[in-house]
């Protein structure tokens, strides 16, 4: 994780006021039309509100835009999503879009992809360990770490107070390379308030390994959250717990609703989920990180446009996520800073969400 840690913290830095984060929206660029090609959608699951949500809006806006679509999902199997991609490949596919389930897990069909002059969308999830990837779209995955680092900095006002605060970390999973990126931008900005003593990790589990959630399930990030809870907190308040995304938060609500009897903790998430926001708005949870799906999968469908018709494919990062092979060009959306106050105005207004949504 070292390497990842000096690189945007610059750009950490200049955050300052979540508020002040805009709307980072895909290029100007227009959608060209297709005609019919067939191109290849592999999502990683169904049972994760998101998948759902970016699979449905990269079906319609690709069908939108005069593409065929073959879209599926893999049950977060990382042997059924190989085998979908290699069908969609025989199958006639002439590009091909992955959220990875793991990202080093796809080797074999993306060097059939490569074989067959396929071009390789990354879509959110980086594509580990392959020369095979043409292009990666996701948002800001550092970024989201930083929103969450600094917004407990801000609410704790950890610069001035004494604290000490108890903390604890729940990750996400170690076969996404996003989860790493998640944990660093929190951590570089928490590390040196728990090495000055201000921030306290009771469990003592602090490094990526110990607080990493498999496959970002919320079962298992609630018994673990479960586990600390009963081992360190039946005598003490746990003050803030960082967790990388809504999935993981959603276990460890549900073992602060049943395990724990102190003052109510903030709490991080990521990706305004139903249930999450639906948390937030009852005070269960403090803040999330919103990436409109919508933004990603239209940015994708104009790179794709642009790669079919030999323009120049719209890029704003080519040096940060290097797969172990290559580095891979990538497109960088902004996530945006949410919580109780502002989710009418981003969720609602936007379109994204239906008040019945979230009744
Ligand atoms: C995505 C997150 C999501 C997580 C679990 C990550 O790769 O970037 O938005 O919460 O996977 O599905």
């Amino acid at each position: 994780m070292k390497k990842l840690l000096s690189i945007t913290l610059a750009a950490a830095l200049t955050l300052g006021s979540m508020s002040t984060v805009a709307f980072a929206a895909e290029t100007e660029a227009e959608i060209l039309p297709g005609n019919g090609q067939k191109i290849g959608v592999s999502m990683p699951t169904k049972d994760l509100q998101r998948w759902n949500q970016d699979g449905d809006n990269m079906k319609k806006m690709l069908e939108d835009a005069g593409y065929e679509v073959d879209l599926q999902y893999a049950s977060n199997d990382v042997q059924t999503q190989l085998s979908q991609v290699q069908n969609m490949i025989s199958s006639g596919a002439e590009v091909l879009v992955i959220a990875a389930i793991e990202g080093s897990s796809l080797g074999e069909a993306l060097t059939m992809a490569k074989e067959n002059d396929i071009p390789v969308f990354a879509y959110d999830r980086l594509l580990m360990d392959s020369d095979a990837v043409s292009y990666y779209a996701t948002f800001d995955n550092y970024m989201v770490g930083t929103v969450q680092g600094q917004y407990i900095i801000d609410t704790l006002d950890l610069e001035n107070a004494d604290g000490p605060f108890n903390m604890e970390i729940t990750a996400g999973d170690p076969g996404d390379n996003n989860a790493g990126y998640f944990y660093a931008g929190a951590m570089d900005l928490l590390q040196p308030y728990i090495d000055e003593g201000k921030l306290v990790v009771q469990s003592g589990q602090t490094s990526f390994e110990e607080v990493a959630t498999a496959q970002w399930k919320t079962e298992t990030a609630q018994s673990r959250a479960e586990n600390i809870l009963s081992s360190n907190y039946t005598d003490k308040d746990v003050d803030v717990w960082l967790c990388s995304n809504d999935s993981t938060a959603l276990g460890v609500e549900n073992a602060l609703a049943a395990n724990y009897n102190g003052k109510y903790p903030i709490v991080t998430g990521q990706d305004c989920d139903k249930e999450n926001t639906k948390n937030m708005i009852a005070g269960k949870q403090s803040m999330s990180v919103f990436k409109d799906t919508r933004t990603l999968a239209k940015q994708v469908v104009k790179m794709i446009g642009q790669l079919l018709n030999g323009q120049e494919v719209d890029v704003n990062d080519t040096e940060t996520y290097n797969n172990n092979v290559i580095t891979v060009p990538s497109y960088l959306c902004e996530p945006v800073f949410a919580d109780a106050n502002n989710y009418k105005e981003l969720l609602i207004d936007s379109g994204y969400y239906t008040e019945e949504d979230l009744a």
